[in-house]
């Protein structure tokens, strides 16, 4: 009885959270994506939701249900969860962005499937890069006069530490999260770093629920306070 009495860290408070992979067109029977579960970034809109938050969850393809109470906003492509971002992270307060967007995509996708031809050559495909997402956001008005907290994540196949460390640098984010991948991909638990420009700090190994909620604290404390 005592816990519902007590103020919930994110009430009032306003957060995106991007999640799962992207899709992108070669045509309109193929495409290229990342490997990405989303269950980190959605156990984090619950955790959010469950913090009083009021939660937007940008999602790629992934089959996950919607935490309740959080509202899901379903896209395929990195352009298409660009304009998704950009429009809630006007109103937000936190972005999460856990999303393994595809950082390239087929530069002119066929509007009809591609035929095999008898004998002849594979199609060959040229890709263009896709926006940055987390850095379009972290660069913009809402987040350089400190109204909106911007968290990255990161996988890395090594060196994680000074690997996570540069890429927060590089995104112009106070907060990223490291974990070693692919291995946890998919799985229930994982093993994260926090990186802020104080240094890092592990999170040891536990299911994806109770880091979302650890990770969640974590932010609510880092808010500037409300007036
Ligand atoms: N990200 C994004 N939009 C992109 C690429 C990445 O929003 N087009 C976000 C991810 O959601 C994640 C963070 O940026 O929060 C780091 O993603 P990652 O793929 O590790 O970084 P990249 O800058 O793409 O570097 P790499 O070459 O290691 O893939
Ligand atoms: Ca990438």
């Amino acid at each position: 009885v005592v816990a519902h009495l007590q103020p919930k860290p994110l009430a009032g408070r306003r957060v995106v959270v991007t999640a799962g992979p992207t899709f992108e067109a070669i045509d309109p029977v193929r495409g290229i994506t990342n490997l990405s579960s989303g269950k980190m970034g959605f156990a984090i809109a619950r955790a959010a939701r469950e913090a009083g938050a009021d939660v937007t969850l940008v999602a790629g393809p992934v089959h996950q249900p919607t935490p309740r109470g959080v509202g899901r906003v379903d896209v395929q492509s990195a352009r298409e969860m660009l304009d998704a971002t950009v429009a809630a992270a006007a109103q937000a307060d936190v972005f999460v962005a856990t999303a393994a967007v595809a950082d390239w995509r087929p530069s002119a996708p066929s509007r009809d499937k591609i035929k095999k031809t008898e004998g002849g050559a594979p199609p060959q495909l040229a890709f263009t890069e896709n926006p940055d997402i987390l850095k379009t956001i972290a660069q913009g008005e809402r987040a350089r006069s400190g109204r909106l907290f911007c968290v990255g994540f990161a996988a890395e196949s090594r060196d994680l530490a000074a690997n996570a460390q540069a890429k927060r640098e590089r995104k112009g984010v106070p907060l990223l999260v490291g974990n070693i991948g692919p291995a946890t991909f998919g799985r229930d638990d994982n093993e994260l770093l926090l990186v802020d420009a104080q240094g890092t700090r592990p999170l040891p190994r536990a299911s994806k629920r109770d880091l979302a909620r650890t990770l969640v604290a974590e932010i609510a404390s880092r808010l500037p306070r409300t007036a």
